[in-house]
């Protein structure tokens, strides 16, 4: 076995867990009894200390815990002190995008798009609930029985998803998607497989003349992704406003406002919905307007504002493929209060959406673009819908259809 291995296995079994809860309480106790400010201190001075104390307590106790145990154990109970406990290594490797904990001994991350269990554990439930409630607590955001589930950014631009008993049957669970610190380039994409470069130019193409699209996909599929991307090459002459829950567009453009939705407080007011920030983009002149996710009644407007002259307005919505999509703009519409029938709804859309670009995230973890598929206008009261281009699994086959028509 190697020694990283002997660690790892030191690290999970249920003395460690004992000892690092009794290392925490004696650092605590120190901490308290000398009335030290540790937050104001360096790291380097905070991992000193801790070290020291871990030492001290390692030889007073006569534990059999040698050097490098000894040194595991410090990053540990520094973690615990200051950081986010057992997850803080992960969050701290850019190599990991999301980490997603289950309860106290399930937790998973994805590492170039594969998803796989790690080896970390918290102690119990109360332990989750803690690292939880210290990473929300500078967000200003709480998170207990009466408020069991949170929806939060982080000030680097994480996301941050935590629901607890008893709404979560199996323990608290954590999701963090974390903060690209450079955005996926096109040229990232292409390396990644994830586009070709005639459906890249296309694309390009598309976007400089104002076509109004969506992003379709699954959860976690790369649709924000792409809408960044494709936002990048809107012309810097026009002006955009961005409308999103929690803001994660990075548009490197002159001209963009950016307005963010707000939950409601605690007494369930002064909510601040998509709806009511499509609506006021309108007024506020822009060329353009991009929705991060279409998912609820601010559907209606976004069709209308794509219907009267913010021609090249981009959206995402969340649905497996573009039949589906449509469907789900009709279900959405109809929740909204559309009280036009089936066949002006068609048209609506028909006529606001002109180009739909499904992604997908593939089995082996890789995202692609799956189709790019126009609206080629009402055939009775069906829409009619013309694949650009077009990827099939089977065969690994990039079919490009342009020619054909
Ligand atoms: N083409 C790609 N290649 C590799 N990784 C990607 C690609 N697109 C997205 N990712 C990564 O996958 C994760 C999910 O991407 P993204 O947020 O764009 O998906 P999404 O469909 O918008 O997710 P959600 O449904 O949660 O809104 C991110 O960590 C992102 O960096
Ligand atoms: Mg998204």
């Amino acid at each position: 076995m190697s020694v990283t291995e002997q660690s790892e296995r030191f690290r999970l079994s249920d003395q460690y867990q004992t000892l690092k809860a009794s290392v925490h309480a004696v650092l605590i106790t120190q901490i308290e009894e000398r009335n030290l400010d540790i937050y104001s201190w360096s790291a380097d001075k905070v991992e000193r200390f801790v070290l020291e104390q871990v030492r001290r307590y390692v030889l007073e106790q006569r534990l059999p815990v040698n050097q490098r145990e000894t040194e595991v154990l410090a990053r540990d109970a520094r973690n615990e002190l200051m950081g986010f406990g057992p997850i803080q290594h992960l969050i701290e490797d850019d190599s990991v995008n999301d980490i997603v904990v289950n309860g106290p001994t399930n937790v998973f991350v994805e590492r170039a798009g594969k998803l796989s269990a790690v080896p970390v554990r918290f102690n119990n439930d109360a332990h989750v609930i803690r690292v939880i409630q210290r990473i929300l607590a500078p967000l200003g955001r709480r998170l207990d029985e009466s408020t069991p589930m949170v929806d939060a950014r982080l000030p680097d631009g994480s996301r941050v998803n935590a629901i607890i008993p008893p709404i979560a049957l199996d323990g608290p669970c954590l999701s963090i998607r974390k903060f690209r610190k450079s955005p996926l380039s096109a040229d990232d994409l292409l390396k990644y497989g994830s586009i070709t470069q005639p459906e890249l130019d296309y694309l390009h193409m598309r976007v400089q003349k104002r076509t109004n699209l969506i992003v379709v996909g699954g959860t976690g599929s790369g649709k924000t992704t792409f809408l960044n991307l494709l936002s990048q090459w809107v012309p810097h002459g026009e002006r955009i406003v961005t409308i999103e829950d929690a803001a994660e567009l990075r548009l490197q453009h002159p001209h963009v406002v950016r307005l963010e939705t707000r939950p409601p407080n605690l007494e369930g007011e002064r909510a601040v919905s998509a709806r009511d920030l499509v609506r006021n983009a309108l007024r506020m002149r822009p060329d353009r307007i991009i929705v991060g996710e279409v998912r609820g009644d601010e559907v209606l407007d976004m069709l209308q504002a794509m219907n009267t002259g913010h021609d090249g307005s981009m959206t995402t919505l969340h649905a497996n493929n573009v039949r589906d999509a449509i469907h789900r703009i009709e279900l959405l519409a109809g929740f909204a209060g559309y009280n036009g029938n089936e066949t002006t709804l068609h048209g609506q859309i028909g006529a606001a959406i002109q180009l739909l670009v499904q992604v997908s995230r593939l089995p082996s973890g890789q995202r692609r673009v799956m189709s790019i598929t126009e609206v080629a206008g009402l055939q009775g009261r069906e829409l009619v819908m013309r694949d650009v281009f077009r990827y099939e699994v089977d065969g690994d086959r990039h079919l490009d259809f342009r020619a054909a028509a």
